[in-house]
Order: structure tokens, then C-alpha cells, then sequence
């Protein structure tokens, strides 16, 4: 539904025909309850806060935005609820591009729109959003969406006008205009503001330490859980369900669904059903990142020993992913091509997998742009990817910027190579089958060389097995 829409909806029925499937739960409010609901109420706390932290960052792009688009006016819708069934919608996330360009993200308002009124030097910008509703009207008492009396206190115009440091409107005064430029609807709005995010300010950064400090954290949580996992039959759940508690007590939540991934599992990329069971002898893959209250996240794997120690096989299938790794963070320098970072992983990958019998060919022609490829039987998604307010940040970014980019100071990307051999699969000796390995670790770009921002958590195998003995000791 489209935010024009929504706000032409009439006023909630309170009082349906006793026939209605939608309403066969509602009993009609009596005339006492109408006639004393709305008084009553202490008054409201209209302290006005100070500006944000992040307040002046998202000044600064939107006059990034503002400086682009001359005489342009400009639409970032927030976006609305969305079902997820009958009367039960996801919890609402914002757009990233209005999250990032308003500063609003896990405290923001379903169907608000952020609108840049083009002017002789600029924009005018002003935030749209629903405003709580008097407690007279029966949105307050009767709206179990929106109103106060059901989900709680929500903002008032001036109380965000105050903590995002930008005018702000009511909803229904937002109207569309010919010849505007709508987020997601305009290639050219939607390209420059995921590009805009390809570096981080200060205020980012700091907010990716946040988010992997609170990851680190939930890695720790899950170690501690490993016995319980293997205790139950769905030990995979187990794993996920300590992550997500961490990641709800000190962040927003995940900022994508965990993949904890047992044993042959782990060679499935997108195993996110977790339903397995976790067996001593077995690794297990965890890729889980937690986002902070301001949306930006974390993405990091860790490939563990349930038992706490590696065997002989797996152990030398890890420490090849580690040597992919580092010879990725080792490319990582500024003024390269980003894709130079995957093509140092991929050398290690196809050098080790061609030593191990694995290949058709050698390395050198598994390598070949054209012919080759065959090492990628078994790595075959890329090594890095932007991170920050999405976790596959930079999406509408043209490749130019992104895949062919060059390193600047201030991106964070992660580094992620893994080897998975199927369960299935007959190309490779048994001993490796059911073996997956990943190492995912985030990286902040600076002048004096990429820093891992994930280095307070264990890397090597021989860290992983003191962390898991220090951690279960
Ligand atoms: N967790 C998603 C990814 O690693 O890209
Ligand atoms: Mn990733
Ligand atoms: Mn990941």
C-alpha cells in the first residue's frame, strides 16, 4: 500500500456489523467507555531532546543529495508494515536510504517520508511522519496499529524535529507533485544514494565496532551453548536462539537471518532452516552478525569444532580458508581494485584445491577468466561484500563503483572465503565430504591499510580451539 493511500484510510470501525470476519472479535465500545476514555491522562512529557549523535552526519548527506539533484524534487519513503499474516505484520524496518539519510532507524515511524522541496540554492527538507493522535480521537483508543493506547508512546513533530536536528510535518500533509523523484521508482536517486554509502563517516564506524562488539559477544554465547546444542535433536535452533537473544538484548535483532549450519550443513550457504542436529566430531558453521539500534550490522562467520578440537582433514581444510583470508586482507590497500581482494582468495583457493588432487586441470588454468573456473565448484560466492546499514550494503551501486571499485579509505566490507565440499559430492575423496569451512570477517579501509574490525574474535585453529577451551572451561 502506498503511503498516499494509507493515509486516506477513514477512521478505525469500532463498531462493525456483527457479520464481519474482519471484526468477529470486536465488541462495540458502550457509550460510558466513549464518553470517559479520552480523560483522564496525566499530561505528556514534553521535554524537547538534544540533537542526536548522528544528527549532523545525516545533515551532511543529505546536502550530499541536495547537491546532486539541482531543481529536483526528491522522495525517500520510509515504507510501511508488511503482513506477514491476517492481522500480523514483520516488525517494521526501514528503508535504508531513509535511515541513513534521516538518522531514524529502529525508533522510526511506519509510512514516513523524507521529501526535498527543491529551492534557488537548494532544498527545503522536511520529515513527514504520523504524529500520535490526540487522545480524543479514536485512533488513540481504538487503532491497535498505530494507536498509543495499544503500542505505546510515539513521537510527537516537535520531539522529532528536536532529536533528528530537521523540520518535520504531519503525514497528512505530505502530497505527491508531478515530475518528482521517488526513491526505488528513479534508477538515478536510488544509484547515487546506495553509493553514497560505499564510505563510512565516523558515526558509522563507530557503529560497526558497536555491532561487532555485540557479535563478539553472541560467538562467546554460542560456545557456551555447544553442550546444550548437542544435547538437543535440534541443536542447530539451539545456536540460533542464543545468537538472536544477544542480538535482541543489546542490539536490534540479527541483521539477517543466523546460518548455523552442522556438519554437511555448512556446505549449503543459505542453510538458515537450522533444524539439524549438532554431533560431536562435526563442525559447525555460524554466520551471524547483530545490527545495532541504528541498523548498521555485523557479518561474521566462524566455523567451530563441536568437540573443541579440529581433526587432521578439517583442520587443514581451515587453515587453507585462513590463508585465503589473509591473502585477501593483504590486498586490501587503497587505490586497488576491490575484486583484486576476491582474486587473492581465489588463488589461494585454487592452488590448494589443485595440490589436493580436487581438480580437472591445474590451478593456473582453473584460474583462466574464461575457461577455467573449476576450484569454484567449491568457493562459489565472492569474497567480499560492502557492509554497513544492509548487510549486501551498496546494492544499486553500478559495478564501476562496487565490483570494479577502488579501495578508498572509510569502506567496510567483509572478507569471507570458505571451501564447502557436498556431502554428495564425487569429485572429492571421502574424507573430505561433509566438510565446510567459513571465515567471515569485517574490514574497515583506512589510508595506513584495511583494519579487522572482527580481530578480537578467534581466527586461527589453534586460537578457536583455545577460545573454545578457555570459553567452556
Ligand atoms: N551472511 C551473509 C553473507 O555472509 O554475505
Ligand atoms: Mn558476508
Ligand atoms: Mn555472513
Amino acid at each position: 500500500m502506498s503511503t498516499a493511500e494509507r493515509d486516506t484510510i477513514a477512521e478505525p470501525v469500532v463498531e462493525a456489523p456483527a457479520e464481519s470476519t474482519t471484526t468477529n472479535r470486536k465488541q462495540p465500545f458502550p457509550q460510558g467507555f466513549l464518553d470517559t476514555i479520552s480523560t483522564g491522562w496525566a499530561e505528556r512529557d514534553e521535554t524537547l531532546p538534544s540533537p542526536r549523535t548522528q544528527a549532523p552526519f545525516a545533515a551532511e548527506r543529505r546536502a550530499a543529495v541536495s547537491a546532486a539533484f539541482p531543481g529536483k524534487r526528491l522522495v525517500i519513503p520510509a515504507g510501511s508494515l508488511k503482513q506477514r499474516s491476517n492481522d500480523t505484520d514483520y516488525v517494521f524496518r526501514a528503508h535504508s536510504a531513509f535511515a541513513h539519510l534521516t538518522g531514524w532507524a529502529s525508533d522510526s515511524e511506519p509510512d514516513s517520508v523524507l521529501v526535498f522541496d527543491p529551492t534557488a540554492d537548494g532544498h527545503d527538507v522536511t520529515l513527514y511522519f504520523r504524529e500520535r493522535a490526540d487522545r480524543t480521537t479514536t485512533e488513540f483508543y481504538a487503532d491497535a496499529t498505530v494507536g498509543e493506547f495499544w503500542i505505546g508512546p510515539r513521537p510527537s513533530l516537535a520531539g522529532v524535529a528536536a532529536d533528528l536536528a530537521i523540520a518535520t510535518d504531519h503525514l497528512h500533509r505530505f502530497a505527491p507533485a508531478d515530475g518528482e523523484l521517488v526513491l526505488e521508482e528513479d534508477d538515478d536517486l536510488t544509484r547515487f544514494v546506495s553509493e553514497l554509502r560505499l564510505v563510512k563517516d565516523d558515526f558509522e564506524i563507530a557503529e560497526m565496532r558497536r555491532a561487532v562488539d555485540i557479535t563478539a559477544q553472541g560467538f562467546d554465547d554460542v560456545i557456551r551453548s555447544l553442550p546444550d546444542a548437542v544435547a538437543h535433536a535440534r541443536g542447530e535452533r539451539v545456536v540460533e536462539g542464543v545468537f538472536h537473544r544477544r542480538a535482541r538484548e543489546d542490539g536490534n535483532g540479527e541483521g539477517y537471518d543466523t546460518i548455523a549450519a552442522s556438519g554437511p550443513h555448512a556446505c549449503y550457504l543459505h542453510w538458515t532452516r537450522n533444524d539439524g542436529s549438532v554431533v560431536p566430531g562435526d563442525l559447525i558453521l555460524v554466520d551471524a552478525g547483530v545490527e545495532a539500534d541504528s541498523y548498521y550490522t555485523a557479518d561474521i562467520t566462524r566455523t567451530l569444532p563441536v568437540s573443541g578440537t579440529f581433526t587432521e582433514v578439517q583442520r587443514r581444510v581451515y587453515e587453507t580458508v585462513r590463508e585465503a583470508a589473509d591473502a585477501a586482507f593483504a590486498a586490501a590497500r587503497v587505490g586497488v581494485r576491490f575484486r583484486e581482494v576476491h582474486e587473492a582468495a581465489m588463488r589461494v583457493i585454487a592452488a590448494r584445491v589443485a595440490e589436493w588432487g580436487l581438480l580437472p586441470v591445474t590451478a593456473e588454468q582453473a584460474l583462466d577468466a574464461d575457461a577455467g573456473g573449476q576450484h569454484r565448484r567449491y568457493m562459489v560466492h565472492g569474497t567480499s561484500h560492502h557492509l554497513g546499514i544492509d548487510v549486501h550494503d551498496c546494492a544499486q551501486a553500478r559495478r564501476e563503483m562496487y565490483y570494479d571499485g577502488i579501495l578508498a579509505p572509510g569502506m567496510v566490507f567483509t572478507i569471507e572465503p570458505g571451501l564447502y565440499f557436498q556431502i554428495d559430492d564425487l569429485t572429492v575423496p571421502a574424507e573430505y565430504r561433509g566438510i565446510g569451512v567459513r571465515i567471515e570477517d569485517d574490514i574497515l579501509m583506512t589510508e595506513d591499510g584495511p583494519v579487522n574490525l572482527s580481530a578480537g574474535i578467534p581466527r586461527t585453529a589453534d586460537e578457536v580451539e583455545a577460545w573454545i577451551a578457555r570459553v567452556q572451561g
